[in-house]
């Protein structure tokens, strides 16, 4: 049986989740309303990722007889963020995007490093595992959105690096968590 503190952690690490699917469908809207449709590919395929991430948080309490719970999602914004005002986002308000995206990762890390923290405590070992593919997971992802602001910052400050890095972004294909649980 799973501890209360660890359930209640879970249900809301499910929820951030399928928040981040949210959020990071909302960038690409908003990258495909700007017409840069590599980065909105790139996007669209994070958040089926990030459904994935959720579900295997569902699966696992489900399969440790927890009770789930599928609290509100909140509503991502990036449209209104200061980022994003003007007619195009090349060069600084891209970055201004991108480290948006970064700060979210590093955000999710340490709610992820926190409930491994927790788990730890308790000396659950099982959960401690289940959260070790998180981990690891988590560390890609920053790596990912660390190497897109990079890139973004030596190559899009002109139209045709912009073109480019979009062409590249276009070329992303789902695939889905090597995670079973
Ligand atoms: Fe599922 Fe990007 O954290």
């Amino acid at each position: 049986m799973l501890n209360r503190k660890l359930i209640t952690l879970m249900n809301e690490q499910m929820n951030k989740e399928f928040y981040s699917a949210y959020l990071y469908l909302d960038f690409a809207n908003v990258y495909e309303s700007k017409g840069l449709l590599g980065f909105a590919n790139w996007h669209k395929i994070q958040a089926r990722e990030e459904q994935d991430h959720a579900m295997l948080f569902y699966q696992y309490l489900h399969n440790n007889n927890a009770e789930v719970k599928l609290m509100t999602i909140e509503s991502p914004d990036v449209r209104n963020a200061e980022a994003i005002n003007g007619t195009n986002i090349k060069g600084e308000k891209l970055q201004d995007l991108l480290r948006a995206s970064l700060k979210h990762e590093e955000y999710i890390t340490s709610l992820i490093n926190n409930i491994y923290s927790v788990a730890q405590e308790l000396k659950d070992y099982k959960t401690m595992q289940f959260l070790d593919w998180f981990v690891k997971e988590q560390g890609e992802e920053e790596n990912n959105f660390q190497n897109l602001l990079v890139k973004a910052q030596l190559f899009c400050d002109d139209s045709k690096g912009l073109y480019l890095l979009d062409s590249e972004l276009a070329a992303r294909t789902y695939t889905a968590a090597t995670l079973t649980v």
